[in-house]
């Protein structure tokens, strides 16, 4: 096993992928920087092996038929020029005019757009990770036999999604952002709550929307065609996640109290908050020494950061809404962030099946699976197995 190395600290400090002329570590000499996280989870068998909703065992077949590898469904070998700008030119450019960002080169620049890029794609990994503790929290927690099912199929999608933008990080960019502060809260918050239900509501009505909605706005400006790959792939499987959750706390919320489910309304509410305007890239500026504040400040006045609310809110208010999520008490914190004019749109719990049932794309995945390094693990004695 490799050697584990337990942090108080959440890692602050960039990754980088080591360089072609250092020797290879073996697997037995990396190490593993591992967190602790402490969380009451209480969970239920179910002695029911009956179809109870039509529609999650649905979405769990499909989940097992549109199946994607990582490794060898994504044509990796497309090249792209690690010396151009990762994103569309002609983009609104919210560091026009700051001192900090006009002193930097034109190939200066281009790195700064791949440190953006970077650790944009960092949170979506560790968010990712996140994404995958909780669905197999939720394999426990959830008390249905359908959603125990489809939790597991969603706990290897997100296995796989935490695969691929580790890959793409470490292969196409070759350095990794740490999580963000607050995403980090967030999935503390989610992770270690005690009711199973607000689990489901923080990840699969509220992240899982902010991860539909970062990655459409990664997919308008990605010039990558593998990111693009990468992106489409994910994004089919998060679309069933979140008609998932719409579909399942639709029914079970009606089960509440009224004081328990203004609970879960409030959270819900400080999640958007924070998903609004708490996470974003500033560790790029504290990396290159600017003014955290004034980055903050320019990236959330920026064009893009505008579509991407605007592709959230989309998103939530209407599952939210469908729920039961915005009640009286917060609907006037909606109105006031400007968004309850999207309460009206299509909510994922009217389920475009035939969308989810399209046939996966083929990119020409190229690369076999890497297979070297098996043959090293010589069987042990079993005396060593210990
Ligand atoms: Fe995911
Ligand atoms: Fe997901």
């Amino acid at each position: 096993m490799a050697n584990v190395r337990f942090v108080e600290r959440t890692p602050r400090e960039l990754k980088y992928r080591p360089s072609d002329d250092e020797p290879k570590l073996a697997p037995s000499d990396v190490e593993t920087i591992a967190q602790i996280f402490r969380t009451p989870l209480t969970g239920a068998y179910t002695w029911s092996y009956e179809e109870a909703d039509r529609r999650i065992r649905k979405l769990y077949r499909l989940g097992k038929e549109r199946n994607w590898n990582a490794e060898t469904d994504i044509a990796w070998s497309t090249p792209f020029d690690r010396k151009a700008s990762p994103i569309n030119d002609g983009l609104d450019n919210p560091f026009e005019g700051w001192d900090s960002y006009e002193k930097l080169s034109e190939e200066e620049d281009i790195e700064f757009a791949w440190h953006q890029q970077s650790w944009l794609l960092s949170q979506f990994l560790h968010g990712e990770q996140g994404a995958l503790l909780v669905a197999s929290q939720l394999v426990s927690c959830a008390p249905t036999y359908d959603a125990k099912l489809y939790a597991a199929s969603q706990t290897f999608d997100e296995a796989r999604h935490v695969e691929v933008f580790n890959k793409y990080i470490m292969e196409r960019i070759g350095f990794m952002y740490p999580i963000n502060h607050n995403l980090k809260l967030l999935l503390d918050k989610v992770l270690t709550d005690e009711r199973w239900d607000l689990k489901f509501i923080g990840m699969q009505l509220i992240i899982e929307s902010l991860a539909l909605a970062a990655f459409n706005t990664q997919k308008l400006i990605s010039r990558d065609p593998v990111m693009s790959e990468v992106l489409e792939l994910v994004t089919r499987d998060e679309s069933r996640h979140v008609a998932f959750g719409v579909t399942y706390m639709e029914e079970f919320i009606k089960t509440l109290s009224e004081s328990e489910r203004e609970d879960r309304a409030q959270f819900a509410y400080e999640a958007c908050c924070i998903m609004r305007e708490r996470i974003v890239g500033t560790d790029v500026f504290a990396h290159y020494g600017w003014d955290i504040e004034e980055g903050r400040r320019r990236l959330l006045a920026g064009g893009m950061m505008e579509e991407f609310r605007n592709l959230l809110f989309m998103r939530i208010i209407p599952n939210l809404k469908k729920v039961g999520l915005i009640t009286d008490r917060v609907r006037p914190l909606y109105e006031a962030l400007g968004v309850l004019k999207y309460e009206n749109l299509v909510d994922d719990g009217q389920i475009d099946w035939a969308k989810l049932e399209e046939p996966l794309p083929e990119y020409g995945g190229d690369q076999a699976p890497k297979l070297s390094g098996i043959k090293e693990l010589a069987p042990r004695p079993r005396s060593a197995t210990g």
